[in-house]
């Protein structure tokens, strides 16, 4: 039995340690809005807070989060960073096919939490662990400066 922070709940999964953290929460909880792009830490369409802290979670066994506190996109769908990121990729056009945008969401937001005023450049930076296979980066980038202001 593994006990965990999913979204403010404490949760338990009895799935082997194995198990991707990526499957459990789009499988045993349901939580679609994390994607599964690469698989191989490459593309961060996978991203979630890991205490705090961006990661793939992919990568993640989750035999490693045992006490952790997970977020995924839809844990800070009430937040006011989010509500400003989606008026603001919304305002930019910065979604196209729209799978890459939870963790774009999820590495702006990990952005601004620590530079709430990147130039484009750092927000080049900030992103550079996403990809968007629409290519579709400059719009982005005008979103996440746009909710920077
Ligand atoms: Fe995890 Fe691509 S699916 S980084």
């Amino acid at each position: 039995m593994i006990t965990f922070t999913l979204n403010g709940r404490t949760v338990e999964t009895d799935a082997p340690a194995t198990v991707r953290l990526l499957d459990l929460i789009r499988e045993e909880f349901n939580l679609i809005g994390t994607k599964e792009g690469c698989g191989e830490g490459e593309c961060g369409a996978c991203s979630v807070f890991v205490n705090n802290l961006l990661q793939n979670s992919c990568l993640i066994p989750i035999g490693s989060i045992a006490g952790a506190n997970i977020q995924t996109i839809e844990g800070i769908l009430e937040t006011e960073p989010f509500k400003l990121l989606d008026e603001s990729y919304s305002a930019a056009g910065a979604v196209q096919c729209g799978y890459c945008i939870p963790g774009m969401i999820m590495a702006s937001a990990a952005l601004l939490s620590k530079n709430p005023h990147p130039s484009k450049a750092e927000i080049r930076e900030g992103i550079s662990g996403n990809l968007c296979r629409c290519t579709g980066y400059n719009m982005i980038v005008d979103a996440i400066h746009l909710a920077a202001k």
